[in-house]
């Protein structure tokens, strides 16, 4: 039988590789196969990601990048087809959060939160696609968080609810016009995760304590269990969804 999840050969390029879901998202499709280019702004941690996943016999390439300068992504993008060819799934998975109420953020605070995570999943989308429309061919997954669609009453997190609420619906306007063109877009919306950006904020005890109240399973997600959202959206599995997210969450927004 076929085994529909197969992602031998593909190349996937994942943004936000040098910590946390991004770490673990590029682990978990080496060990199905797939050619993995991986993106962040600190360098030498890719580097060696990028030898541990050639490791386990694929292909890796690390790519210095901020995806939220267009110059840098147009370069990323040129190395990582130079070396493959082609792109076949992308991860929009670079992320920043950034604590605060609207009344206290500043305005360069408000903007990197929305030129990372959302200017950031437009540039890199936009010199990719040209490639998958080239080929009739591409899965696109978006990072979007439980934030996108609840607010969290104890710690404000304004400035990424907004980017993340938008992920959302640029996912779904990219999904209804790519479709034609051999392409799907969906998103994956994490609750809470240890990694860089939570470890000191929202899993702080009193914060965790909050959200394993309200969390239905009574856990923040475990290393690896967003693996199976992402290898489902990047296969064959998927091959008549688009446009969804799928919040990974403990049923946290499902309370
Ligand atoms: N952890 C959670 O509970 C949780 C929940 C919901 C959603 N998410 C989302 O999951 C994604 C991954 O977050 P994480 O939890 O793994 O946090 P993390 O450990 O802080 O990782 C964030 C990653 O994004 C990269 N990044 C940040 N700004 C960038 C930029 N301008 N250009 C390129 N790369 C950039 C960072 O690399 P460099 O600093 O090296 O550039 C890092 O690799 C984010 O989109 C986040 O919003 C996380």
């Amino acid at each position: 039988m076929k085994n529909l999840f197969d992602l031998t050969g593909k190349i996937v390029v994942i943004t936000g590789a040098s910590s946390g879901i991004g770490v673990q998202l590029a682990k978990a499709f080496a060990l199905q196969g797939a050619n993995v280019a991986i993106i962040a702004r600190r360098y030498e941690r890719l580097e060696v990601l990028a030898k541990e996943l050639e490791k386990l016999g694929v292909e890796s390439l690390a790519v210095k990048c901020d995806v939220s300068i267009e110059e840098d992504v147009k370069n990323a993008v040129a190395s990582i087809l130079n070396k493959f060819k082609k792109i076949d799934v992308l991860i929009n998975n670079a992320g920043v959060a950034s604590l605060g109420s609207v009344d206290e953020i500043s305005e360069e605070e408000w903007n990197r939160v929305i030129d990372t995570n959302l200017k950031g999943i437009f540039l890199m989308s936009k010199y990719v696609v040209r490639n998958m429309k080239e080929n009739s061919y591409g899965r696109i997954i978006n990072t979007a968080s439980v934030c996108g669609i609840v607010g969290s009453k104890n710690v404000p997190l304004h400035a990424y609810n907004a980017s993340k609420g938008a992920v959302i619906n640029l996912t779904k306007g990219m999904a209804t016009s790519l479709a034609k063109y051999g392409i799907t877009v969906n998103g994956i919306g994490p609750g809470l995760f240890k990694s860089e950006m939570t470890e000191k904020t929202l899993f702080k005890p009193e914060n965790l304590k909050i959200y394993n109240a309200v969390c239905p399973m009574g856990r923040p997600g475990k290393e690896g269990e967003l693996d199976g959202a992402a290898i489902y959206f990047a296969s064959d599995a998927s091959s008549y969804t688009t446009g969804q997210t799928i919040f990974v969450d403990g049923g946290f927004t499902s309370i």
